[in-house]
């Protein structure tokens, strides 16, 4: 056995560290960035969790990607139990995040705490995530109270695009870049242990990074913060119809995909499969 082989021998054998909210703000203090992914089955999660992700959100970006919504209203909050029960199956290393869907947590902070305990309880998820700035700052107190981690999310928040009317980008005024700067701040006060800054200039989610010691996640906010999350299926290229500008595609799975199912069909009609090897 050579060094190397046996660095891999031990490394295979020590048992797999979980990650924590701890870690995570760990990482941040000695300035290692966090990786995050979506993921909404077992099959990807298990893909992404083996490679060394560091976070996995099942997001209620499902409504797009799996269910085939345009936005992500018509999510429950079973469609978020459901598919973070499958990731959690997948998943021994990765902080597994459920995220809360329209209407489960906007009622009443009771009513937040009751559905977050769900997704604790019964799917299985290490910590939850909600969107809003202060009028979501009491839910997030009540469960963080309680033991509930909870990621924040800041910027574009997608459930709320029947009150903006566009995905454009936010905190580009003076005025909403304020705004987003307090709501980060009453959400690191209230207990959240991350937040996710979306799609706001670079220069906003600098300043809030540095203003905050509990780690910021970007996802169209440029290379200052703490960690970066995407979208599993745009970054390796299945979902081509969407490409703004902060999507880096990594492969394109489509056009692979459907090459391979094209030359399936092609040796079917020509009784190129199965094989007598592939037979019994
Ligand atoms: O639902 C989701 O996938 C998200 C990420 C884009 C942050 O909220």
């Amino acid at each position: 056995m050579n060094i190397s082989d046996k660095h891999d021998a031990e490394h295979q054998s020590a048992p797999l560290k979980r990650v924590t909210t701890r870690r995570l703000q760990d990482m941040k203090k000695k300035q290692k960035k966090i990786s995050c992914l979506t993921a909404y089955d077992a099959l990807i999660a298990r893909i992404i969790d083996e490679a060394g992700i560091d976070l996995i959100l099942v997001g209620d970006s499902l409504g797009n990607v799996v269910q085939g919504h345009e936005t992500t209203i018509p999510v429950t909050l079973e469609d978020i139990i459901y598919h973070t029960k499958a990731v959690v199956r997948g998943v021994q290393r990765a902080l597994v995040v459920a995220d809360m869907p329209f209407m489960s947590y906007q009622i009443s902070p009771e009513e937040a705490f009751r559905n977050a305990g769900r997704l604790m309880k019964e799917a299985g998820a290490s910590a939850v995530k909600i969107e809003g700035g202060h009028r979501v700052a009491e839910a997030v107190r009540k469960m963080t109270e309680a033991g509930i981690p909870v990621m924040a999310h800041l910027g574009l928040t997608p459930q709320s695009i029947n009150q903006f009317g566009s995905y454009r980008p936010r905190g580009e005024s003076e005025q909403e870049a304020e705004e987003i700067m307090k709501d980060a701040l009453e959400l690191e006060q209230a207990g959240a242990f991350a937040i996710v800054l979306e799609k706001i200039p670079m220069q906003l989610a600098q300043k809030i990074t540095s203003s905050l010691m509990i780690p910021t996640i970007g996802i169209g906010a440029g290379p200052y913060c703490d960690g970066q999350i995407l979208v599993y299926s745009d970054m390796v290229g299945l979902t081509i119809d969407f490409s703004p500008r902060f999507v880096r595609r990594y492969d394109n799975l489509q056009e692979r995909i459907s090459h391979s199912v094209d030359s399936y069909i092609q040796d079917i009609r020509n009784c190129n499969f199965p094989s007598v090897d592939e037979s019994y």
